[in-house]
């Protein structure tokens, strides 16, 4: 397997306290496999039916994609949320494009392996990918394209998603009819001038 050029509009790495956010590459095609072969992570990511990842070589086409995301829109990024003490890859976060939606709508997103839970590490890493989109993507030139609203939704009994939303201040919508998935979800947003709001009024945890 090759390692492939993962270009982003983004400055890349994002460094945060704790963790490094950098583009997956086919080295973790292993830790990327041990995450989505698991339907208690899975199942939360989308519509059904959900089929847990069965080997190396779907892994490494998952990175692909996750690396091409950017071609759908360039504000759209999916990276690797690496535990800078352990060099253990916690997860993933996210900017990628809502499905079914035209002209394209964007959303935030995390996923962590079950041995990576319960630190704060999907918070902290979300924080710093949406930081760093909303630094960097101000539409004052063309490799910047402006970033706005930004959305965010979670199946309605997806408890530890929601408290994610909450702790980064995302406004909350409650439980709607889903524009983008099948039923209904707990839908948040939040915009440049929200977030900067939200981040100058809420405490960091
Ligand atoms: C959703 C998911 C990311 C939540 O994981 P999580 O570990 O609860 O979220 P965080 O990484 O932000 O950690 C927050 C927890 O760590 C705790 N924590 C411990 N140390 C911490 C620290 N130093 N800083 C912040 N939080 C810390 C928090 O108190 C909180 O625990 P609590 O919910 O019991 O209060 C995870 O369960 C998952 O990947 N699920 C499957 C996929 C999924 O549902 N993705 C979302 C789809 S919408």
């Amino acid at each position: 397997m090759t390692e492939l050029p993962r270009p982003s509009s983004l400055p890349l790495p994002i460094q945060t306290e704790r963790l490094v956010l950098r583009p997956y590459g086919h080295r973790d095609a292993p830790r990327v496999l041990d995450i989505h072969r698991r339907l208690d992570v899975i199942r939360w990511l989308g519509d059904p039916p959900y089929t847990p990842m069965a080997s190396l070589v779907e892994a490494a086409a998952w990175i692909d994609d996750l690396n091409r995301l950017h071609e759908a829109d360039p504000r759209c990024v999916g990276l690797a949320a690496e535990v800078r003490e352990s060099g253990v890859v916690a997860g993933t976060v996210m900017i990628a494009p809502c499905p079914r939606s035209e002209p394209l709508d964007l959303q935030v997103g995390w996923h962590l392996h079950p041995d990576s839970t319960g630190r704060g590490y999907a918070t902290e890493g979300a924080r710093g990918l949406i930081d760093a989109a909303y630094a960097h993507l101000d539409g004052t030139a063309p490799d910047r394209p402006l970033l706005d609203l930004v959305w965010c939704g979670m199946f309605p009994d997806n408890k530890g998603s929601a408290a994610i939303a909450r702790r980064l201040g995302l406004e909350d919508l409650g439980v709607r009819d889903d524009p983008w998935y099948d039923g209904d979800s707990q839908l948040f947003q939040t915009t440049r001038d929200h977030w900067t709001g939200a981040r100058r009024e809420r405490p960091v945890r």
